[in-house]
């Protein structure tokens, strides 16, 4: 297997490389191709190269996808409210560089296993109680166009037989570690680790308001799984909208009260953001997920297994105050 990841210095980027390097011993290479370099204690073997490059730059991209590329996980993006607030960049990296992607593996290598991470942003409007793959595209947010756009293109790539690709949307991902960063949904994982770092903390939206949620790990896991599917088993339109769990800002606080006291309440904040509110709102918030579940994808089962999960992943890497 050559690999390339797009983003694979990003968090789900390093994850994803962390695990295609335990599950498959037959990799022979893998490009993390990103804006920044990825940080040093993850390139574990010299299979792994850190490729420093701008997607935006087509000349770049075929220098790198050449035909011995097996499998481009696409993750490289500009996350919800900085592509809200930035219309020019949201087009040219979300957009535009995922069709220069598409079109440079095409040129390649028609076989590359090409996956694509949407997000459940691609929705919107009057959604029903709970919808499934059928539900129409009506993004409230230009992140969610330029997705619903890229997502149109790989469907339409992978019909006309130019390359294999395959979308996969991604849930909101929680707990994401490290820091807060310019996705609209940044809080869902901030309310829980800033109060594990003993750190204040805002929840912009309603605490009523359902999330639809993943962790890390069964979101990379899918992601896997959307990499190595038959493509016999993707008949018709090649987008799957990965497994989620609906919870709420005050079930996951809930959980946190338990495991730290009532007085963890007292590092959160409750002062609504109504830009970060109205694309939330917007966002699914239950899913009909049968048909990906009978595709081997997989599901957390509540939101106090993720934040075990969370804590557990910490303590490897230092210890939680
Ligand atoms: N994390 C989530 O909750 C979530 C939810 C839905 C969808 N997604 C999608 O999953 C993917 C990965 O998300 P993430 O949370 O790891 O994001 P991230 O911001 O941590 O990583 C994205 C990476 O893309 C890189 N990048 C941005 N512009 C680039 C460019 N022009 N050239 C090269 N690299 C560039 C960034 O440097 C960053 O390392 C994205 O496509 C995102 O839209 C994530």
């Amino acid at each position: 297997m050559n690999i390339i990841i797009t983003g694979g210095a990003g968090f789900l980027g390093s994850e994803l490389l962390n695990s295609l390097l335990q599950q498959f011993p037959n990799i022979e290479t893998v490009k993390v191709v990103d804006r920044i370099k990825l940080d040093s204690h993850l390139v574990t073997s010299n299979k792994v190269h850190s490729i420093v490059a701008d997607i935006t730059d087509k000349a770049e991209l075929e220098n790198i996808i050449d035909k011995d590329t097996t499998h481009l996980f696409h993750l490289a993006a500009i996350v919800s409210s900085h592509a809200e607030q930035d219309f020019e960049l949201g087009m040219l990296v979300n957009l535009k560089a995922t069709e220069n992607l598409l079109e440079c593996c095409r040129q390649a290598n028609p076989n590359i296993r090409f996956v694509f991470s949407s997000s459940l942003a691609v929705f919107g409007g009057k959604l029903p109680a709970q919808i499934d793959y059928m539900t129409a595209m009506q993004p409230s947010s230009s992140y969610g166009t330029q997705k619903a756009i890229c997502e149109l293109l790989v469907n339409d790539y992978a019909r006309k037989g130019f390359v294999d690709a395959i979308t996969v949307r991604l849930p909101t991902i929680c707990i994401r570690p490290g820091v807060p960063n310019k996705a609209a949904s940044s809080f869902v994982s901030g309310i829980i680790r800033e109060p594990l770092k003993q750190q204040a903390s805002n929840c912009p939206v309603d605490v009523d308001l359902p999330l639809w949620v993943s962790s890390p790990n069964s979101v990379i896991k899918n992601i896997i799984h959307a990499s190595q599917l038959d493509s016999k088993q993707l008949s018709g339109f090649r987008t799957v909208n990965l497994p989620g769990l609906k919870t709420s800002a005050k079930e996951m606080l809930a959980c946190l009260v338990k495991l730290k006291g009532q007085s963890v309440l007292e590092l959160i904040s409750y002062e609504k953001d109504e830009s970060v509110a109205r694309i939330v709102a917007s966002w699914p918030q239950s899913m009909n997920n049968e048909k990906e579940l009978a595709l081997g994808f997989v599901k957390d089962t509540d939101f106090n297994s993720i934040l075990t999960a969370y804590l557990e992943t910490q303590k490897q890497s230092k210890p939680i105050t």
